[in-house]
């Protein structure tokens, strides 16, 4: 219904509540979990691991006899995993066969602006780009996805998005599950609303005075499988979750409310194993996560209200209230032995230490600071190599997160306490609940460039699209001068 909703930190306006309650209930868990395929790269003849995404209109039937049409990469909806190991140099071809521009962004990977695909990086109907790079971070479960100014809600909500796993020695060497699709599961969890004649709803992707965290669907899709079922088959089980809605928060946990264990946060392994019994992942976060079945285990994955904080009013504009079956485990009735979880993870470097002024960005009516994203703005400009803490202040009623590219951080603290366990390990996107502060201390990569910008925005797709982002460059201190004012130096 509409409503009117109160002064919210100076944001009055008519909105259209659509919570997109779940289904739940309805499910009957009739379908098999798609797995996306693993992408086999080629050698080029420069010795890189060549993949090839190809972007395609296609029509994929989630509903039983009803066709939508949607997006995807070598495929009708998502894209394949593609996997490669820290040290290898990689390229990757993307042909655009989509109707109009895009561009393909590596969530969370630590690579040259260049070689990334945010807005500065477009790819024309029928080109190829061809970016490349050398994979120079430790084991951790990244995702691509498109990233044009004011299209990216609407490019992603269509269907491209994929993993990209990256592997190291070190984390091969621990007894984790990783055959991959059998006990090392990715989870790609996105909400969809699809209408009666099978199209997907694609109004209010943009904020548009609306709707105030962008659509959200009805339908829960599972690596892209409505209603979904997956067979257990050991012991334990690793889970990549990918929270690759738009908008929609999930709270992660099991209908018997059976404990688990985080390994991985967003940009690797933690030191060792968290016990937990629920995970809240908001838009673009992953998780691992290593699960216990019992051999005749039936039960489901979920998403639960979330606690409190996360809770507080409006947080249920992202549909944080609801409740919703994601994908039910069955396990067979004898598992093969899993190795048993080791009692240490990878370890961890010492806590990167701020240096200068923490760089502070309230988080308004859908701007930092006041101001909507401007191509050609920069909002600031850091030193090579260094660490900076970034404090994020959420001054809304309004659910936020945040997500810096080609960098990594530590959460320090949220509204002044040590982060809970979900939130110890290194990550690039975080919750910023409504009215809350969060302090990161940000590494920034070593790579010297003033004419291709890094983003951090929000990734409630809607939010992004609408103008909360901003634009850095990271420079070396001979390349300062390159950096006149605010204005991008594009070349
Ligand atoms: Cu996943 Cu800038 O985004
Ligand atoms: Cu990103
Ligand atoms: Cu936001």
């Amino acid at each position: 219904g509409i409503v009117l909703v109160a002064p919210a930190a100076g944001f009055v306006g008519w909105l259209y509540l659509d919570s997109g309650r779940s289904n739940t209930g309805s499910l009957s868990f009739r379908n098999r979990l798609k797995i996306p395929p693993l992408l086999d790269p080629t050698t080029d003849s420069d010795g890189r691991k060549r993949f090839r995404l190809d972007l395609r209109e296609g029509s994929t039937e989630f509903l039983p006899g009803l066709p939508t049409a949607t997006w995807g990469a070598n495929g009708t909806y998502l894209g394949p995993t593609l996997r490669a190991r820290r040290g290898d140099r990689v390229a990757v071809d993307v042909t655009n066969h989509l109707p109009e521009r895009t561009s393909v962004h590596w969530h969370g990977m630590h690579l040259p602006a260049e070689m990334d695909g945010g807005p500065h990086n477009p790819i024309d109907r029928n080109a190829t780009w061809q970016p490349y790079w050398t994979i120079a971070q430790p084991a951790a479960t990244l995702w691509y996805h498109p990233h044009l100014h004011q299209t990216t809600a609407q490019h992603v909500y269509r269907g491209v998005a994929g993993l990209f796993i990256v592997d190291d020695p070190a984390t091969d060497a621990l007894p984790l599950p990783k055959q991959y699709g059998v006990d090392d599961v990715p989870l790609v969890i996105q909400d969809k609303k699809i209408k009666d004649d099978g199209t997907l709803d694609t109004s209010k992707m943009n904020f548009g005075g609306l709707t105030i965290t962008g659509l959200l669907g009805d339908k829960i899709l599972v690596n892209g499988t409505y209603d979904p079922h997956f067979e257990v088959k050991t012991e334990l089980v690793r889970f990549r979750l990918l929270n690759g809605s738009n908008a929609r928060i999930f709270h992660v946990g099991f209908a018997d409310d059976r404990e688990f264990q985080l390994v991985a946060a967003d940009s690797g392994l933690l030191g060792a194993p968290q016990p937990l019994n629920r995970l809240l992942l908001s838009p673009g976060e992953r998780a691992e996560i290593v699960v216990r079945f019992a051999p005749g285990d039936d039960v489901v994955m979920k998403s639960f209200p979330p606690p409190l904080k996360a809770n507080f009013a409006y947080a249920r504009l992202a549909g944080g209230d609801d409740e919703h079956d994601l994908v039910k485990f069955v396990a067979a009735g004898t598992l093969r032995p899993s190795p048993a979880l080791p009692a240490t993870l990878a370890p961890q470097p010492p806590a990167p230490q701020p240096t200068g002024d923490p760089f502070r960005l309230t988080m308004g009516d859908f701007t930092f600071n006041g101001r909507t994203m401007e191509m050609q703005r920069l909002d600031r400009v850091v030193g090579t190599g260094t660490v900076e803490r970034w404090e994020i202040v959420n001054s809304q009623l309004i659910p936020h997160n945040f997500h810096v590219h080609g960098s990594s951080f530590h959460v320090v603290d949220v509204d002044g306490e040590a982060p809970p366990a979900h939130l110890r390990g290194v990550k690039d996107t975080v919750y910023v609940a409504p009215n809350s502060t969060v302090n990161l201390a940000v590494s920034f990569l070593p790579y010297s460039d003033a004419r291709y910008p890094y983003m951090f925005h929000c990734h409630l797709l809607a939010h992004e699209d609408s103008g909360m982002m901003g634009q850095f460059v990271t420079v070396s201190p001979a390349d300062r001068s390159l950096v006149q004012g605010d204005r991008l130096p594009l070349a």
